[in-house]
């Protein structure tokens, strides 16, 4: 998406050789017509996989989720990193293994939200290792619900997360794809061998 690699390029910034930062529009301060334009690409893209709902993980995955759930007028459910106080047992939940946090995290979302019925797009901000995609996926599984497929702002294709979904027959659709961050400067996939 070429509106979102022009915002990377010009506002993104590189801190390692895997690390992306974008605090001033993603992570941190939001841009809404950024997000609005996402909201309608992802819309687009899956307007004939008949998605009933949307699940997302706090709490970046909150403001795209909730874009393209307005364009596919369809409510958006975000998985909680902790379980509140007011949700009640009946609940899925999963473990997510960070590999940049070396820590194991416990997600959960309400029985109550996702259906056996329901046709699920989940969306993140960012796939790495694709531990929080899985979470997700395995929730999904757990409510019998049926997964269209995954939609990725930014999809780091030189960690192991895309193929990891791919493999398992899952259909991702990622907005930017970054091939490498070496030398501090961000190189798109498709522009690879160019
Ligand atoms: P994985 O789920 O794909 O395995 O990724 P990982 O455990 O490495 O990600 C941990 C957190 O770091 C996630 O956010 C993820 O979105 C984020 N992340 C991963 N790689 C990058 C990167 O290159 N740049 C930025 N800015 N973030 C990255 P989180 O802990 O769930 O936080 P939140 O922002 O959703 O609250
Ligand atoms: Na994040
Ligand atoms: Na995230």
């Amino acid at each position: 998406m070429e509106l979102l690699e022009r915002k990377i390029m010009e506002e993104g910034r590189v801190l390692s050789t895997s690390v992306l930062k974008v605090d001033a529009f993603i992570n941190h301060q939001i841009d809404p017509v950024l997000m609005d334009n996402i909201g309608l690409e992802f819309a687009e893209r899956f307007s004939g996989s008949g998605i009933t709902k949307i699940l997302t993980l706090e709490s970046s995955g909150i403001a795209p989720a909730q874009m393209t759930g307005l364009h596919l007028q369809v409510p958006v459910v975000f998985a909680r990193k902790r379980k509140s106080l007011t949700l009640n047992d009946q609940l899925y939940t999963s473990e997510v293994y960070s590999f940049t946090k070396e820590q194991s995290n416990e997600i959960a979302v309400s029985h109550e939200f996702i259906e056996a019925g329901d046709h699920v797009l989940i969306l993140d901000d960012f796939l790495a290792n694709g531990q929080a995609a899985l979470g997700l996926l395995h929730i999904v599984e757990q409510a019998g619900a049926s997964l269209e497929g995954i939609g990725i702002l930014i999809e780091k294709a030189f960690q192991e997360g895309g193929n990891l979904l791919k493999n398992k027959g899952v259909r991702v659709e990622s907005l930017a794809r970054v091939a490498s961050l070496n030398s501090g400067r961000v190189q798109f996939a498709e522009k690879v061998g160019a």
